[in-house]
């Protein structure tokens, strides 16, 4: 019996649309070549949803999700409709939080016959940021609002089990690819939360002796991606400097229309998510001319994760072909082809 996967594709917003149907077709074929089976159940939340319903997705949206394998989305948010406040903590957090999607990986480097900022330098960095807690765990308040003596707080949170998790995927990560983790901090500065996470690493390490580990602060570590890129493996780091150095990563390798993320539990029984770094794109929605690379690599993220390493590999190695051969590229890319025409070559790559 063939295997099947089965995935509720959300395609969002703007471009989110384009980019899951043209990436769509790709992870299809991909699917007919290695012998599996993607079954897609498409869920229309969005913000043209939520001015129809008041709501991002309906009460029972994360019930419904948690029948599925995995998801795929587009991207979610159109502000001039609907508040990005309400759009993202409508769909996107909710979706992350139940299923404790902690792991927010982001492959960075550059696709065959790309020039990023950096020129044709080679890099290839797997950034791992925590993504359930840290800076964003939404601890604080506010006192005396509007006054001369108004006060905002507003705490970090690590936790062992949190902190120990990530580092843990980091680990194995490394191990996995080649054998080096740099971990991210700020504990010169900040010496509680920071000093903790580097007692953590220091303790997992003893586990992993096959794996180097270097310890960086966060503002060497920017610095680093840009002069010594080639340096870097696996890179972990708290929710907050993750999410800085993730778009400088993604800047580095070309842009936003190459930046996949996985926002995985690496526990299981739950779907993981599967989603382009970018957002739904207003400026250029409804013209056809989304790079959908970004999605597709995502897409191979989502294959992986499920197991199909070889049709993975596969749809990496074809989006390569088509970067390397220059042929069929959108405007971002400094072509003038459509998202549709832009996944048929990559299709075509697959078949070869
Ligand atoms: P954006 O990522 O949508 O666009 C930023 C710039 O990059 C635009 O000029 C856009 O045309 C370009 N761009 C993005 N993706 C592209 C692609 N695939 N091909 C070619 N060009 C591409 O960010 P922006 O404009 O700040 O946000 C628009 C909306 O998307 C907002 O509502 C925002 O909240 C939401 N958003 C959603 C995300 C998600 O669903 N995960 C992530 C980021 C933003
Ligand atoms: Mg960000």
């Amino acid at each position: 019996m063939t295997r099947t996967h089965r995935i509720a594709l959300l395609p969002g917003d703007g471009i989110g649309a384009d980019v899951v149907a043209a990436s769509w077709s790709v992870l299809q074929a991909a699917a007919g070549r290695f012998g599996f089976a993607l079954e897609g159940t498409e869920f229309p939340w969005s913000c043209d949803w939520y001015l129809a319903h008041g709501a991002m997705m309906p009460a029972d949206g994360i019930a419904t999700l948690a029948a599925f394998d995995a998801i795929y989305l587009g991207a979610v948010g159109w502000p001039a409709r609907v508040p990005d406040s309400v759009s993202l903590h409508g769909l996107l957090l909710p979706i992350r939080k139940a299923f404790d999607l902690y792991v927010n990986a982001r492959p960075h480097r550059l696709l065959a016959g790309v020039k990023g900022p950096l020129g044709d330098k080679a890099f290839d960095i797997l950034c791992i940021r925590e993504n359930t807690e840290g800076e964003y765990s939404g601890a604080g308040g506010r006192v005396h609002q509007g006054t001369p003596d108004e006060v905002a707080v507003e705490t970090s949170i690590f936790t062992r089990r949190g902190v120990e998790r990530i580092l843990r995927y980091g680990f194995e990560a490394a191990r996995r690819r080649r054998g080096r983790l740099a971990s991210v901090t700020k504990s010169n500065a900040q010496k509680y939360s920071m000093v903790f996470w580097d007692e953590v690493t220091e303790a997992l390490a003893a586990e992993y002796p096959d794996v180097a580990v270097t310890r960086f602060h966060v503002d060497a570590m920017a610095a680093r991606f840009v002069t010594h890129p080639e340096t870097l493996d696996v890179v972990v780091a708290s929710n907050l400097f993750g999410d800085i150095l993730t778009d400088l990563g993604a800047a580095l390798q070309g842009g936003l229309g190459f930046a996949a993320s996985a926002n995985v539990n690496p526990a299981g029984g739950v779907p993981s998510m599967f989603e382009p770094v970018h957002g739904s794109a207003p400026d250029i929605a409804g013209r056809g001319i989304a790079n959908p690379l970004a999605t597709i690599w995502a897409g191979a993220l989502m294959l992986e994760h499920l197991g199909e390493a070889e049709a993975a590999a596969a749809v990496i190695a074809a989006m390569e072909q088509v970067t390397a051969a220059a042929a069929v590229l959108t405007p971002d890319m400094g072509g003038n082809a459509t998202t549709a025409a832009v996944a048929g070559a990559v299709i075509a790559a697959l078949g070869r």
